[in-house]
């Protein structure tokens, strides 16, 4: 959406702020032990006291509050009382929401435990591009440019990018124009530029090797096409003439 009022700018601020908060209250509930439902059901629970809705739930029929997912499972996997967490799993929370007519996103990837099998650098580099591609970001910047970004960075680090997922504008919705702010350099994209006012969310999607998605047996969950890891982390920003205000800042990413 694009803000014009003042209601409005604090409508999307207010929305962010709940599913930040609840998204950095989950990660930090999170231990060994639990089960991905107990975490999603902490996750309701916040919402609910903040007056928010959960948009996969609301919108989509996903049956669970947030998207909560495991190991290869990198995106969209359904919490469940049979998944517990170990040490050295990689977990994935993301959580949306709406509050008052305004919709807001944001996700991260963290290790539970000890780093037993090796994810930590691949998160971190995820966690870094997010900031640096949300930091180029203003009015009139060609959308594919931060694609390149995203691309050059992980490919630097030694990764890959998911190529059929990516960020996209939110705020009346969940997912609005401009959809596709991917992850990679899309030249025949050369149009399309960001807009000043405008609310969107940025999410990588930083791969070992991946470069597909693929959906589990469940119907619901996304696993890569070439196995391995991959790392999400997204904002939800508001793009200004300068440096974009990050609304979810309060997740701590
Ligand atoms: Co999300
Ligand atoms: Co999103």
């Amino acid at each position: 959406m694009v803000i014009k009022t003042e209601e409005e700018l604090q409508g999307i601020k207010k929305v962010s702020e709940a599913v930040a908060l609840t998204l950095g209250k989950m990660k930090a509930y999170t231990a060994i032990g639990m089960s991905t439902k107990e975490i999603d059901e902490y996750g309701r629970q916040l919402l609910e006291a903040l007056g928010a809705r959960s948009a996969p739930f609301e919108t989509y029929g996903f049956p669970g509050y947030s998207c909560i997912s495991v190991n290869k499972e990198f995106a969209h996997g359904v919490p469940s009382d049979n998944v517990n967490l170990k040490n050295g799993d990689i977990i994935n929370i993301d959580v949306s929401a709406e509050l008052g007519g305004f919709w807001s996103d944001n996700g991260c990837s963290f290790v539970i435990g000890e780093d037993i099998q090796g994810v930590q650098h691949l998160i971190d580099t995820s966690k870094e591009i997010l900031l640096d591609a949300i930091s180029q970001i203003s009015g009139g910047v060609r959308i594919s440019d931060i694609g390149k970004l995203i691309e050059t960075k992980a490919k630097k680090a030694g990764y890959t990018v998911i190529r059929d997922l990516g960020g996209h504008g939110v705020g009346r919705s969940l997912h609005e124009e401009p959809n596709g702010i991917m992850n990679y350099y899309d030249r025949y994209d050369k149009f399309r530029r960001f807009r000043k006012d405008s609310i969107v969310a940025i999410e990588t999607f930083i791969s070992t090797g991946s470069t597909f998605i693929e959906t589990a047996s469940d119907g619901w969950a996304f696993v890569g096409n070439k196995g391995g890891f991959v790392a999400q982390h997204e904002h939800t920003i508001l793009i200004t003439s300068n440096k974009p205000i990050i609304l979810t800042a309060a997740n701590g990413i």
